[in-house]
């Protein structure tokens, strides 16, 4: 299945008309965010912008990082929400904004199958493991502590199960012996920051197509 049709197609000449408006949700300190706002502000995520940074804690570090950087931002808190609800509301505000792809950067909810829908593989995700090991929480301690020899992170999309649609961009890293979880998820951590932008402008090109669970290049 090819989805050039379904994001636009980014090229130097297109203008800004054409630009990819990402819609970042996250419910944390946002270094994911702030470094894919920061590839963009340097010029290699080019044809991409930030319509609106989303955030479902009202403290997030991520929401004031937003704010100290002028971006449109939104608080919509989930606690003592119903997920449909919640979901209907995030999913009105990325629309109000015309997003067209959604990047859950620390996102700490499961989205409802009707948010999955709403943006049929336009979401993407960031996971610090090298899926489909250690799917779910503490993923950098759960690979530690297994004894891995090498670790990573994966940028996936995001379809109705747990931390595993098709893979877009994976970076690996040795397990070092001086390593302990916490070194090795900064480590993993300074991966994401680079694997995110990376998916982010193969999606943006356009130039792939999903071959059931492959996401491949398309020679232009
Ligand atoms: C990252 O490790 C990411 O892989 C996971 O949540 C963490 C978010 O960190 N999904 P940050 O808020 O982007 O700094």
């Amino acid at each position: 299945m090819a989805f050039k049709s379904m994001i636009k197609k980014m090229s130097p000449e297109a203008g800004s008309s054409s630009v990819l408006k990402l819609g970042v949700l996250l419910s944390g300190r946002g270094s994911n965010f702030l470094a894919i706002a920061e590839s963009i502000r340097a010029g290699r995520l080019k044809g991409v912008e930030i319509a609106v940074v989303i955030g479902n804690v009202a403290e997030a570090g991520g929401l004031k990082a937003a704010r100290e950087l002028g971006l449109p931002h939104s608080v919509l808190v989930s606690k003592g929400r119903k997920r449909a609800e919640h979901d209907a509301d995030v999913i009105a505000c990325l629309k109000a904004h015309n997003v067209d792809l959604v990047c859950l950067a620390g996102y700490m909810r499961l989205l409802s199958p009707e948010f999955i829908a709403a943006f049929p593989n336009r979401i993407l995700n960031i996971h610090p493991s090298l899926l489909p090991a250690f799917p779910g929480l503490e993923a950098q301690e759960q690979a530690f502590a297994y004894g891995v020899k090498t670790a990573g992170c994966t940028v996936h999309f995001v379809d109705e199960d747990l931390d595993h649609g098709v893979i877009v961009v994976q970076r690996a890293i040795p397990v070092l012996e001086s390593d302990d979880a916490h070194s090795l998820a900064e480590r993993i951590l300074a991966e994401e920051h680079v694997a995110y932008s990376e998916a982010i402008g193969m999606v943006a090109s356009g130039e792939y197509e999903i071959r059931g669970r492959r996401f491949v290049k398309r020679a232009r």
